[in-house]
C-alpha cells in the first residue's frame, strides 16, 4: 500500500508508533505469555505482570493512586459507555456540552430513550470557552453525572476541568471526563482536576496499538459494570466480583495491545507531556497563522496564541471539506481527516453543519517542514477554484 508522505491525523490515531511499542508486543505475542488470571503457572503469571505494569505506568501519568482503579477497555468509546451506564439510572439528569463527540453523545441520547434519562448540553462557544454561568445553572436535585470532553476533537479548544469538576462537586454530583484528544498529551491529574471517571484511548496520544484505552474510576464510585462474563477470579460467585479491576474486565485482555500500550506510556513519560503539548501547540500555530492570510479560509476554534490541543480545522468558502481532503491526499500525499468527525454538536457549535471541516492534526514526529508543505498545498488548492 502507498503511504502517506505526510500523515496529519494523529487524533485518529497516532503513527507512526515508538519502535519500542512493536516490540513489546511481539516479545509478549511470541514470548511465553499466557491467559491472565486463568493460571498459576508461569506464562499466565507473565501476562498477568504485563497487564498489571501498563496499569502501573498509566496510574503514575494521570496521578492515580491504586492502580487497580484503572480498567483496560478496546477504546474510549467502551470506557465512556461503561461510565455513563454504569452510573445513570431512570429518572436521573445528566449535563454535557455541546461539542462532546458521538461516544458521549449516543449513549447519553440512548439512555433518554430508553431509562427517561434527561440530558441538557451546555454551550460553547465558536471559539470554544465553555458557558460556566449555564452550567452553574443546569443543576437539579437529580443531576448525577457531568460528562465532557476534555479537548474537542473538532475545535482543539481545552475544557476548564478543573472548574467544571469544582462546581459539579458542590453539587454533589460526579464528574466523568473524555480525555481522547488529552491523554499523553495534555497533564491529566485526576486528584487535583477533581475527575470521578476518565475514559482514554490508547492508541492516540499514548501511541499504543488500537483496540487499546481504559477507565480510571474514582474508588469511592460505585459502578454498575456493563459487561458480565469470566474474569478467572470469585468464580462461584453468579455476580461480577467485587474486586477492581476484575469487577470491569470480563473475558479474556488484549495482552499484546497493553504491552504496547506499556511501552507507548513509556515513550510519552520519557518525552514528558509538556514538551509533547508544546511541540504540537507550536505546530498548530504555525498553521493557523498560515491559515488565517489565506483568502476564504476560516480556521475554527481558539485564535492564535491561545492554548489547543495538536489539532486544526478550517473550511474553504464554497468548497467541500471531503474534496479539499481528497486533494490533499491525491495530489500531495497528505494525510487529514475531514467531514464531520464524528462531533455533530461541535459543527453546530463551529457553524460548520453545512460541508464539514478539514481537520490536521500534529503528533511527535510531525515536523514544521510538513506543516510548511500543507500550507502550500491549500494556498493552491484554495487559487484553483
Ligand atoms: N475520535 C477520533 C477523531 O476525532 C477518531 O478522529
Amino acid at each position: 500500500m502507498k503511504q502517506p508522505l505526510i500523515y496529519l491525523d494523529h487524533a485518529a490515531t497516532s503513527w507512526p508508533k515508538p519502535a519500542s511499542v512493536g516490540e513489546a508486543m511481539l516479545e509478549i505475542l511470541n514470548g511465553p505469555s499466557a491467559n491472565s488470571g486463568r493460571g498459576n503457572y508461569g506464562m499466565a503469571l507473565q501476562a498477568g505482570r504485563t497487564l498489571f505494569q501498563t496499569r502501573l505506568k498509566l496510574a503514575k501519568l494521570f496521578h492515580v493512586e491504586n492502580p487497580n482503579n484503572l480498567v483496560f477497555t478496546s477504546n474510549t468509546t467502551e470506557a465512556l459507555n461503561l461510565a455513563i451506564k454504569g452510573i445513570l439510572q431512570p429518572g436521573d439528569h445528566v449535563i454535557a456540552t455541546m461539542v462532546e463527540h458521538n461516544s458521549v453523545r449516543r449513549p447519553l441520547e440512548y439512555l433518554k430513550r430508553t431509562r427517561n434519562v434527561s440530558v441538557d448540553y451546555i454551550a460553547v462557544s465558536p471559539e470554544g470557552k465553555l458557558d460556566l454561568d449555564q452550567l452553574k445553572k443546569a443543576f437539579r436535585p437529580k443531576t448525577k453525572l457531568v460528562v465532557c470532553s476534555h479537548s474537542s476533537n473538532l475545535l482543539g479548544c481545552i475544557l476548564p476541568i478543573r472548574e467544571i469538576g469544582k462546581i459539579t462537586h458542590k453539587h454533589e454530583a460526579l464528574l466523568a471526563v473524555d480525555a481522547a484528544q488529552t491523554a499523553g498529551g495534555y497533564p491529566i491529574n485526576v486528584q487535583t482536576m477533581g475527575i470521578d471517571l476518565l475514559a482514554f484511548p490508547g492508541h492516540k496520544g499514548l501511541l499504543g496499538p488500537q483496540g487499546t484505552g481504559g477507565l480510571y474510576i474514582h474508588p469511592d464510585v460505585d459502578l454498575e459494570p456493563i459487561l458480565h462474563g469470566g474474569t478467572g477470579s470469585q468464580s462461584e460467585a453468579m455476580e461480577m466480583p467485587t474486586v477492581r479491576p476484575d469487577r470491569y474486565e470480563a473475558g479474556t485482555q488484549n495482552a499484546v495491545g497493553i504491552a504496547g500500550l506499556g511501552a507507548g506510556v513509556n515513550y510519552v513519560m520519557e518525552y514528558g507531556v509538556e514538551a509533547i503539548y508544546e511541540h504540537e501547540w507550536k505546530l498548530a500555530q504555525q498553521l493557523i497563522s498560515a491559515l488565517q492570510t489565506i483568502e476564504g479560509v476560516s480556521v475554527l476554534g481558539p485564535g492564535p496564541g491561545k492554548p489547543r490541543t495538536g489539532l486544526v480545522s478550517f473550511t474553504m468558502e464554497g468548497r467541500d471539506a471531503s474534496e479539499i481532503a481528497f486533494q490533499l491526499d491525491r495530489k500531495y500525499g497528505i494525510a487529514v481527516r475531514a467531514g464531520y468527525h464524528c462531533s455533530p454538536l461541535g459543527h453546530m457549535t463551529a457553524g460548520t453543519t453545512q460541508g464539514g471541516a478539514v481537520r490536521a492534526s500534529f503528533g511527535l514526529t510531525t515536523t514544521s517542514e510538513e506543516v510548511h508543505k500543507l500550507i502550500l498545498a491549500v494556498q493552491t488548492i484554495a487559487k484553483d477554484t
